[in-house]
């Protein structure tokens, strides 16, 4: 809790003009989400778990995201920097002192709810994740604000490497989807369940910053009949022709990465592209985009023992040899930085660098239970009969806590979103 309590507080270190303005109506001001961060943690561990009164009372509401969309949190009466930073420290000198004196016997309390939230301390690894969620949408604010940059630059990466295979042959056979035994599983990621899949080949790497100029170069924004409808439609209307943050300066790309301007590095991960983008891209080439359930048994399942693994290279924690999280560096690593992040099947950097676009919406899994409230999953699943408004994406990026990601976490977003760090990785039937 700690240590995600400096991130938040160090990407918030910045002039209180920078913290309060509304840098894009795509984000929330930095402000409202550092209070919304202390909100929430009083909601669980104070309140829910804790069962005592709110620390102030009379903010919900207006750090309620359900209730005020980003547009307009900016006009409502947002605490300050120094009363949020305030807020946050009251918060959590009560979460702690709850946490002293909490009744070991509470977590055996049969189906209490209290008991269910301590299960594996579920309400701690969720406050802290969410405090990560929000940590990396405000890296978002940050990548779309304008202006030189405010953030420390991170350390550089590994180097990468030439992989020796394109692509590796997934082979048929049935894997674990999902996890019933993952203490900080979100509902979403439950339960567990076997799934039958035909043999497919997937990427060894993510899609490179080359691969996208090749596309971009040989017109692939500007042909309609590689796109969908909705796609091209979108395209016309944002007139799109390179990922967000780029632009052309001579024979030279150029990109806009946290406030600094750099020649696009060809040997990267391609981020900053809509699910459109990668759609378009994989038609392009004559591939497709994995299924969510494509990328997990390639990202997890060991056809060894036959089991999932919470991370390709097994169920250790992540490692900065084996995968590029949590603003370590400022941004993707070269492709072949991990060998030693490869998942038994050979696919590499699935974990960190960007998230990747799937071909799937968002869907409960057979047998979802919303836990412990609707609002984090269930109410953005497609009502009966209608398809999945949102895309999911799997993996994190070199900006997700590294508690908030593993093979089974599911992000989603509408297929139009490029602000957040995500690229794509193509696959394609066996046969
Ligand atoms: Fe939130």
């Amino acid at each position: 809790m700690e240590a995600v309590r400096r991130r938040s507080l160090a990407y918030t270190d910045v002039d209180e003009d920078e913290l309060v303005r509304q840098h894009s109506p795509l984000m929330s001001p930095l402000v409202w989400d550092l209070a919304h961060i202390g909100n929430y943690e009083d909601l669980w561990l104070v309140r829910a778990l804790g069962q005592a009164a709110a620390t102030r009372p009379g903010l919900d509401g207006v750090y309620d995201a359900f209730r005020h969309d980003r547009a307009s949190r900016a006009r409502l009466s947002l605490l300050g920097p120094e009363g949020s930073r305030a807020y946050l420290r009251e918060v959590r000198a009560r979460a702690f002192e709850l946490l002293d004196h909490l009744d070991p016997a509470l977590a055996h309390g049969g189906d209490d709810t209290r008991a269910r939230l301590l299960t594996g301390g579920f309400v701690y690894g969720m406050v802290i994740q969410h405090e990560h969620q929000h940590d990396e949408t405000m890296l978002a604010t940050h990548q779309l604000r304008i202006g030189a940059a405010l953030l420390a630059a991170g350390l550089p990466a590994p180097p990468g490497r030439p992989v020796a295979r394109r692509e590796v042959l997934v082979p048929a056979g049935p894997f674990t989807f999902g996890t019933s035994d993952d203490p900080w599983a979100y509902d979403n990621e439950r339960p567990a369940h076997r799934v039958d899949l035909p043999a497919f080949w997937i990427d060894t790497l993510p899609v490179s910053n080359r691969a996208q100029l090749a596309f971009l170069e040989a017109g692939g924004y500007d042909d309609e009949r590689l796109w969908s409808s909705a796609g091209w439609d979108w395209r016309q209307r944002e007139g799109l022709t390179a990922p967000a943050f780029w632009w052309r300066d001579g024979d030279t790309w150029l990109r806009r990465r946290l406030g600094h301007v750099e020649p696009v590095p060809l040997d990267e991960p391609v981020q900053h592209v809509c699910w459109y983008e990668a759609e378009a891209h994989a038609r392009w080439a004559g591939r497709r985009l994995p299924t969510e359930a494509e990328w997990e048994k390639a990202a997890a399942h060991d056809p060894a023992t036959g089991r999932s693994h919470r991370y390709p290279w097994g169920d250790t924690a992540p490692t900065p040899d084996r995968a590029n999280l949590g603003h370590r560096t400022s941004g993707p690593a070269p492709l072949g930085a991990y060998p030693a992040g490869a998942s038994p099947c050979g696919a590499e950097q699935m974990i960190g660098d960007v998230w990747e676009w799937t071909a799937s919406g968002f869907t409960p899994h057979p047998g979802f239970r919303s836990h412990p409230y609707r609002e984090y999953s269930e109410v953005f699943f497609p009502k009966d009969g209608e398809s999945s408004a949102f895309r999911v994406l799997r993996g994190g990026s070199w900006a997700t806590g590294a508690p908030a990601c593993r093979a089974t976490f599911r992000n989603w977003d509408y297929p139009i979103r490029r602000q957040i760090f995500a690229g794509f990785r193509l696959a394609r039937d066996a046969d």
